[in-house]
């Protein structure tokens, strides 16, 4: 079966909401594969605008969003206001809201039934960091956090998330995961997933790794079994350098 090929951006807190709309219409104008859903998380504020300009071949995705359906929640965003505006995707549990803002794996399964109670996919996030690389619990640490936040959910939800597997000692140090090691790591994902809710829906999820994806290794991770594609922080701010690893699939 062949799976969703994915080149999403995370833009983090970067650009400004002009420089976020050039960049998409500079990406717009090149000429993207088709059989690659490109997806571009820039900040909150850049969503509308961007909407604007992005066509068809790009799809925008938030970054967070509030596990709340709307209340007296000042500064939050809600998925229903995502939702209604056009947006598709959700990015949950991103490692830098789990370390900065005490993100719990508890947390991010309300938000996440929040974000399917809207219609909107998540691009849920999990990875370990250094130590449990360095002790070599990687899996066991990944299986909990995946375990807390999705084993919840019914198949028909499962099959239709994304995942991200962003090992935190490479998400922004240059130092990425071996292809061998993502591989590694993304099958026994699958694996978890298949004994949890089944075969066949562990062979539909998209499994996006994210850790210093750059134009020069790209093709290398994607190029593995169970990696179908990537989460990219730094590389994707460079239109130039987010087309090449759009096109290493
Ligand atoms: P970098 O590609 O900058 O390492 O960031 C990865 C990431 O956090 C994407 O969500």
């Amino acid at each position: 079966m062949s799976r969703q090929k994915i080149a999403a951006g995370n833009w983090k807190m970067h650009t400004t909401v002009t420089e976020g709309k050039e960049m998409i219409s500079s990406l717009a104008k090149n000429d993207l594969p088709s059989d690659v859903t490109v997806i571009i998380a820039p900040p909150f504020t850049h969503l509308y605008p961007c909407l604007e300009v992005a066509d068809s071949g790009i799809q925008l995705s938030a970054q967070n969003c509030s596990d709340k359906l709307s209340g007296a929640f000042t500064g939050e965003v809600s998925a229903a206001a995502l939702a209604d505006m056009g947006i598709k995707y959700v990015i949950l549990g991103h490692s830098e809201r789990r370390e900065y803002f005490n993100e719990s794996n508890e947390l991010l399964k309300n938000k996440v039934d929040t974000v399917f109670g809207q219609g909107l996919t998540p691009i849920f996030c999990c990875g370990e960091p250094l130590e449990i690389r360095k002790s070599e619990q990687q899996v066991a640490y990944v299986r909990q956090q995946l375990m807390d936040s999705l084993w919840h959910l019914s198949s028909d939800q499962m099959a239709k998330i994304i995942i991200a597997y962003e090992p935190i000692w490479a998400i922004g140090t240059g130092e990425t995961a071996s292809p061998e090691q993502a591989q590694e790591m993304h099958q026994s994902i699958r694996s978890l997933i298949a004994e949890k809710f089944g075969e066949e829906t562990s062979q539909i999820i998209p499994i996006l790794y994210g850790g210093s994806v750059k134009g020069s290794n790209a093709k290398d991770i994607f190029g593995q079994r169970d990696v179908d594609g990537g989460l990219v922080g730094g590389a994707s701010l460079k239109v130039d350098e987010f087309v090449t690893i759009i096109r290493s699939f």
